[in-house]
């Protein structure tokens, strides 16, 4: 006898209540850089350096968000979204990063939460994304432990606004990219290419997120808190030792370094080794570490957000390392790259999610980005058929979906980004929007991926053929 409809095997549904949103934030797409009080941003001046953007670029205008907030809050209410992860400018709230505070800033914010609101959208707000206001930078920044004390009073200034209608917090976005890229490769504002900065950079990253839990959850009472990291699967490029070895300092680098203070209470001993081996870290201790900095650090949170784009295939350098060099380099494999050059390796979603779990015990997640950068553009129609994007988003949920089923408990996926906008020291010609964006009119066109994720949401489910 026949049972009903036959069971697609392709189908893959997500539990119930998870949560569809998109990611943006407030320095790739805000612009107005100079209007209504907003101080000076370390992006700005960086931005401003010759030969620091690929283009020349920078976020003066941006996608012009910060004049077209309520279209762009329609444009995700017509896309299906049920939540949008944005950031707070820091300079729009407070212009000199401490002191007085800025009211437009927060107006702006206050009317976009809002307009989301009204929408039934659900605003996941970020504090910081990087755009730290540049008088702090003249103080030395995130390796001045000052910095952290300035964050909380920003915190606190943020979430006594917002704090009755926000009700999820994120306190920090990827602080492996604001201290290394910014501080220890240079590639990111401020562009200091000095390791010990860095890694003080790093404690006082955390430390702030840790001291801002508690005046989150004061001012904001039904507040779910968590932290952004973005995480990459390490691969030895060869069963060697010496690349095993590798492979273990890239993943202490880049992941254990952030995750082991936030759950474990401690920096990963090979790694507090091997920097003082390098000469990078004060033999005796840990300098910056402060007596109650690690319980402050690991604060109980609701949740851990995740970045993902790719893995690292990591092998020994085998050379005399330069000090501003990471003793591992990265493999092109032969499989495919983004426009970023980054490899589309869909598995390595499932094996962080999964690791998160067990090695962590990590209670809740979101996946707050995952994307694709994919130049392609309007056709002669206006349509845009991203079919590789489109392609990578579903190869990711399907991952995600399969970590549910292996039992992580991953709450939402967030998609980078709603709208093509300014990708940091690559500038405008990496474009990894579902919304296609016209920079000379502005004009926003949803691509493929948007209307394909739109039916994803409607159903709860992803199909692959
Ligand atoms: C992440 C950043 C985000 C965006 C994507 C591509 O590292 O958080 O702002 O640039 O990469």
């Amino acid at each position: 006898m026949r049972s009903g409809a036959p069971i697609a095997m392709n189908r893959f549904t997500f539990p119930k209540g998870f949560v569809w949103g998109a990611a943006t934030s407030a320095y790739q797409i805000e612009g107005a850089t100079s209007e209504d009080g907003r101080g000076e941003s370390i992006w700005d001046r960086f931005a401003a350096t010759p030969t620091k953007v690929e283009d020349g670029s920078n976020g003066d205008v941006a996608c012009d968000h910060y004049h077209r907030s309520k279209s762009d809050v329609a444009l995700m209410k017509r896309l299906g979204l049920q939540a949008y992860r944005f950031s707070i400018a820091w300079p729009r709230i407070l212009p000199s990063g401490r002191g007085a505070i800025n009211a437009a800033g927060l107006d702006f914010y206050s009317r976009l939460v809002d307009d989301l609101l009204d929408k039934g959208i659900e605003p996941y707000a970020t504090l910081y994304h990087w755009d730290l206001p540049q008088r702090l930078q003249d103080e030395g920044g995130w390796a001045n432990r000052d910095t952290a004390a300035a964050f909380v009073e920003y915190a606190h200034a943020v979430s006594r606004k917002l704090g009755d209608r926000v009700r999820q917090w994120i306190t920090h976005n990827e602080p492996w990219c604001a201290s290394m890229l910014g501080y220890q490769t240079g590639r990111h504002a401020p562009g200091l290419t000095d390791w010990p900065s860095a890694l003080a950079a790093s404690h006082h990253l955390l430390l702030s997120h840790g001291l801002a839990v508690p005046v989150l959850r004061a001012n904001s009472r039904s507040a779910q808190v968590g932290i952004t990291l973005n995480l990459c699967p390490a691969v030895p490029a060869s069963p060697s030792p010496e690349d095993n070895d590798a492979s273990r300092h890239f993943d202490g680098y880049f992941n254990r370094w952030f995750l082991d203070p936030l759950y474990h209470h401690s920096y990963p001993s090979d790694m507090v080794s091997d920097y003082v081996d390098r000469g990078f870290l004060d033999p005796a201790k840990l300098k910056f570490v402060q007596p109650g900095d690690m319980s402050a650090i690991a604060a109980p949170t609701d949740f851990l957000g995740v970045n993902y784009y790719n893995r690292t295939i990591v092998r020994s350098d085998r050379i005399p390392e330069s000090k501003n060099q990471p003793r591992t380099v990265t493999l092109v494999l032969e499989s495919e790259v983004t426009d970023m050059g980054w490899e589309v390796y869909p598995g390595g979603l499932f094996q962080i999610l999964a690791r998160l779990g067990v090695e962590y015990a990590v209670p809740k997640m979101y996946v707050t980005e995952n994307g694709a950068s994919y130049a392609d553009g309007p056709d002669e129609h206006g349509r845009i058929a991203d079919a590789r994007r489109l392609r990578y988003i579903r190869d990711h949920l399907v991952e995600a979906h399969r970590a549910i089923e292996h039992g992580v408990p991953l709450a939402g996926y967030f998609v980078w980004s709603l709208l093509d906008n300014f990708e940091w020291e690559r500038g405008y010609r990496q474009r990894f929007g579902i919304t296609w964006v016209d920079y000379e009119t502005q004009q926003r066109t949803p691509k493929d991926s948007a209307l394909w994720y739109r039916q994803v949401i409607e159903a709860n489910a992803v199909t692959r053929d």
